[in-house]
């Protein structure tokens, strides 16, 4: 089904400069790039471009910000949580513009945007809860000993975030980074700047003093790279393409050997047992690849059914996707808008033709969606084999592969067979079932009888290639402080 409303709403852009010092500055460089609608494929403004002088910059007024004698570094914990407390009400006052602003640059329908801004703010609002529980431990020593550790800042982050949820992409890497008195250099997606520069007012509105948290849009090869290979920044952490993460973990061993995270990508199993409930079971493996238009990491892209109840959960599967309303995501009718740019439009075109051309059966979609911009319509293929493209490499489009299984211990194998690790779900109503699986499956996350049940305070990662460190939860904390441990001798 496609939406037939076209229109949207005049969304005012208001920043479109580099966010450093709580100031707006030009690009050293003189340089604009353009932010695209991925609805219409239209430009909606052109955005200052930041590029390694403008790093420096930023990197030095932060540098700055953390000196020992500084505000952030003398403020009060209670202090601390409280302008991020502040914050996050910030982002509330003002949802209706922020997600018009962000549905017109990423395409998601206005629903999920407000869903993302709500989660953000809940995000920022629960690491602001950790800021004075971020404690060390005393250790047993000699007998004339004390010893123990203090959880410290690691200064300056760097911050890479995708375009696929921007706002709340920036949520959780802010929100930790925040909470154990960091200071920060977030370069958002260059596809994705503008709600990131928005937020950058909200930052400074909130009251945080100039310096901590700095925003700078621009391009990965020459922005991202300078900030992963900075000599003067302590830490990244990224979020994006495997390719890249290996680029970014490179860059900062060759510089400064600065700490690393990294949530990189996934090729996600979905295991559905004979016994689950049919209904149940595809409403969860609909939602698991085709929410946010598919272009979500943990995208539930690999769909093992059972041989026995395999027919009936593709002849329901293509029922539901045919209900899915592609369109203008203003439109409230709307559930998938387009996909974030020509470039992701034509690699998900071109994997739905090697899925054909592989033998995989393609039971509906396929094709483009709307005229204009970069809608695709849901899709679903039956059939697919292990060694299929589609079934390999992560296509972040809406194509769900349907794979068929008869031997739990084979599916598990099959399941694991991959060099990703990021999520993995199992539907069945048999609970040692379920949990044997949990604890077999090779992944940061493992959802039984549900999917991509994400929460604040439950930690997010990678396993093998799909990255290391978790975000989210207290284990989200660990990659944003250093441990010095403390020995003090009785004398
Ligand atoms: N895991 C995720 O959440 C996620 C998000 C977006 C894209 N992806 C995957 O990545 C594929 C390509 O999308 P993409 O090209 O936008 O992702 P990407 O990995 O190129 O971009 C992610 C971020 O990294 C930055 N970047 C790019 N090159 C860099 C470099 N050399 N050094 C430092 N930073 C750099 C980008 O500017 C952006 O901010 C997608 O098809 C999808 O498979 C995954």
């Amino acid at each position: 089904m496609s939406s037939t409303d076209s229109s949207a709403p005049g969304v005012e852009i208001k920043y479109t400069q580099i966010f450093i010092n709580n100031e707006w500055h030009k690009a050293a460089n003189g340089k604009t790039f353009p932010v695209i609608n991925p609805s219409t494929g239209e430009e909606i403004c052109q955005v200052e471009e930041g590029t390694r002088a403008d790093v420096d910059k930023a990197v030095l007024a932060a540098r700055k910000a953390f000196d020992i004698d500084s505000p952030w570094r003398k403020f009060e914990p209670v202090a601390r949580g409280n302008l991020m407390r502040k914050f996050a009400g910030l982002l509330r006052r003002d949802i209706d513009y922020l997600a018009n602003l962000e549905t017109l640059n990423n395409g998601k329908p206005v629903e999920d945007s407000k869903g993302d801004i709500y989660a953000s703010a809940d995000c920022i609002e629960y690491y602001a809860g950790w800021v004075d529980k971020i404690v060390g431990e005393t250790i047993p020593g000699a007998h004339d000993q004390l010893i123990f550790t203090r959880h410290e800042p690691i200064g300056v982050c760097g911050q890479i975030i995708p375009w696929n949820y921007p706002i709340m992409m920036m949520a959780w890497k802010l929100g930790p980074a925040l909470a154990c008195g960091n200071v920060i250099i977030l370069k958002p997606a260059e596809q994705t700047p503008l709600s990131a520069l928005y937020c950058a007012a909200l930052i400074k509105e909130a009251g945080f003093p100039p310096g901590v948290v700095n925003i700078v849009p621009g391009d990965g090869p020459e922005c991202g790279n300078a900030v992963s290979s900075h000599q003067d920044i302590d830490k990244v952490a990224f979020t994006g393409s495997v390719e890249v993460g290996k680029k970014v973990q490179e860059a900062a061993a060759k510089s400064n050997l600065k700490r690393v995270s990294l949530e990189l990508g996934g090729k996600s199993p979905l295991i559905i047992c004979e016994d689950a409930d049919i209904d149940y079971a595809v409403s969860v493996a609909h939602r698991a690849i085709f929410t946010n238009a598919a272009q979500n990491c943990t995208a539930g892209s690999r769909t093992f059914v059972h041989a026995k109840i395999y027919d009936e959960f593709i002849a329901r599967s293509v029922e539901l996707a045919k209900t899915r309303v592609v369109g203008n995501p203003f439109d409230d009718m709307t559930t998938q808008g387009p996909q974030i740019n020509d470039s992701q439009f034509k690699k998900i075109l071109s994997y739905i033709e090697s899925g054909k051309q592989e033998g995989a059966k393609l039971e509906c979609g396929g094709e483009k969606a709307c005229e204009k911009g970069y809608f695709i319509k849901p899709t679903i293929f039956s059939g697919v084999k292990d060694d299929m493209k589609i079934a390999r490499e992560e296509i972040f489009g809406p194509v769900m592969s349907v794979l068929k299984f008869d031997s739990y211990d084979d599916v598990l194998k099959r399941a694991n067979g991959t060099s990703f690790g990021l999520g993995a779900g199992v539907i069945t109503k048999d609970l040692t079932r379920g949990l044997t699986f949990a604890k077999q499956l090779q992944a940061g996350s493992v959802w039984v009888n549900d999917y991509d049940a994400v929460c604040n305070q439950a930690p997010f990662g990678g396993f093998k290639q799909s990255g290391h460190g978790r975000e989210l939860g207290r284990y989200g904390l660990e990659a944003y402080y250093e441990v010095k441990t403390v020995v003090v001798k009785l004398i």
